[in-house]
């Protein structure tokens, strides 16, 4: 089978890597890829924001299976485009994606699902007063979610409600992130540790299988200071989940918003992320994405057994899923992010170690953000890469991970050191 891997980050390389080491896939290609993909794959230049180009890409080449990683074109209709010239493609199609694409809607489908989930509004860009009123109603802990895609960066989660309401006026005037902000969602604040459950669909409700557990680390310093990013690391498997809490999750969470799809007329297909805030009252879904987590996708997929290849197949093409099986072993994933991440990274630093950091038994060097640039490879973006280490216990992978990270060096680092400590 050829395998075309569409995305550029951190998840997209460590995805491109199991292809490439599944027994099911012959050749793959990534567009566009990155420095580190580009080492083990082909790397196609095309836009990757247009849904018919990519298409176009997977006829020309013969892919069989088209892998799409992020979520910004599983919202733009990449499945559907590439499914319409009678080709495999893994991932929702655009009403399916419409889940992360808007989060007003993701909340109306929780509701109908039945499921757990904060107590929350949407409001609209004339509803300002009314918004600044509901947050009054809240006991003290607010959120405030752009409606739209806003690269995992549209949350403020704030005990100070004039922080709250700068965020509402910013968002709803469209200050912030435009057109994304215009609509908003307010939701009481949630307290417990979190879980990141990925569960691979295809299409038949009973059919979705979950991945090995995961935890993510949101907020940018050191014991969760400062704000939100796209996750600075993350680890599996995750002790204090243990497979009768995934069954409830499954149960409880993920099969009726499934079936609740299902009455809508949507066979979600890919992978279903759910993101639940354990709280001293259970579990409740914090949000669902489309796509497998980043930095999530660097330590789950590393350890699983499973043919990837053979996973996506079958998922995009509606057929029951093979087993899924992983390495006891865990994984620990820490990620580098250049100077002013989140809110302005710098780029264009060169990055120094990186062969070393990969010489370092277990562990494995994922790139994010980087480009080429003559003999050097230079950083590109906010997340730059993704060190993630293997070994017997969390403890160890996360000793293995540091071990990698420290060698690579580059101007304006920032990381957290307390990525799975004392798990
Ligand atoms: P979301 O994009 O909805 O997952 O939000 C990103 C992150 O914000 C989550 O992973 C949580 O860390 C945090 N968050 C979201 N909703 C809440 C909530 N209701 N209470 C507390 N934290 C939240
Ligand atoms: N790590 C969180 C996300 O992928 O949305």
């Amino acid at each position: 089978m050829r395998a075309l891997v569409v995305g550029s980050g951190g998840r997209e390389h460590a995805l491109t890597r199991s292809l490439v080491l599944a027994d099911s896939v012959d050749e793959v290609l990534c567009a566009p890829g990155n420095p580190g993909m580009a080492e083990i794959a082909e790397c196609v230049a095309v836009a990757t924001d247009d849904p018919a180009a990519v298409a176009h890409l997977a006829d020309a080449r013969a892919v069989d299976l088209v892998v799409v990683g992020p979520e910004q074109p599983l919202v733009d209709g990449m499945v559907d485009a590439v499914s319409a010239r009678g080709r495999l493609a893994f991932g929702p199609t655009a009403d399916g994606a419409r889940l992360e694409g808007s989060k007003a809607y993701m909340k109306e489908v929780l509701v109908a699902a039945g499921v757990p989930t904060a107590a929350h509004r949407a409001f609209g860009a004339d509803d300002e007063a009314a918004a600044l009123a509901f947050l009054e109603t809240l006991p003290g802990f607010y959120v405030v979610k752009t409606d739209g895609l806003a690269a995992g960066k549209g949350v403020v989660v704030t005990e100070s409600i004039d922080e709250a309401r700068d965020a509402v006026r910013a968002y709803l005037s469209g200050a912030a992130f435009g057109d994304a902000g215009r609509t908003l969602v307010i939701e009481e604040g949630l307290a417990g540790p979190e879980l990141s459950l990925l569960v691979v669909c295809n299409g038949d409700t009973e059919g979705a299988r979950p991945l090995a557990p995961a935890q993510d680390f949101k907020r940018i310093g050191d014991g969760d200071a400062g704000p939100n990013t796209g996750g600075m690391g993350a680890y599996s498997p995750v002790p204090m989940v243990d497979d009768a809490l995934v069954a409830d999750v499954m149960r409880d969470a993920v099969v009726p918003t499934l079936r609740e799809l299902e009455r809508r007329g949507i066979a979600y297909r890919g992978v279903l992320y759910a993101g639940l805030m354990l709280t001293a009252a259970g579990p409740k879904m914090l949000e669902y994405n489309v796509r497998f987590g980043d930095p999530e996708c660097e330590v789950v997929v590393p350890r699983l057994e499973t043919d990837l290849g053979e996973l996506c197949r079958a998922s995009a093409a509606g057929e029951p899923l093979p087993e899924i099986r992983f390495t006891d072993d865990a994984c620990v994933t820490v990620v580098l992010a250049s100077e002013g991440y989140p809110t302005s990274p710098r780029t264009g630093d060169p990055i120094a170690g990186l062969a070393e950091a990969a010489a370092v038994d277990g562990a494995l060097v994922f790139h994010a953000g980087t480009r080429r640039e003559g003999a050097d490879i230079v950083t590109a973006g906010g997340r730059v890469l993704t060190v993630s280490g293997f070994g017997p216990t969390v403890a160890a992978a996360r000793a293995c991970a540091y071990a990698a990270a420290d060698r690579i060096h580059f101007s304006g680092r920032q990381h957290r050191s307390d990525i799975a400590a004392g798990v």
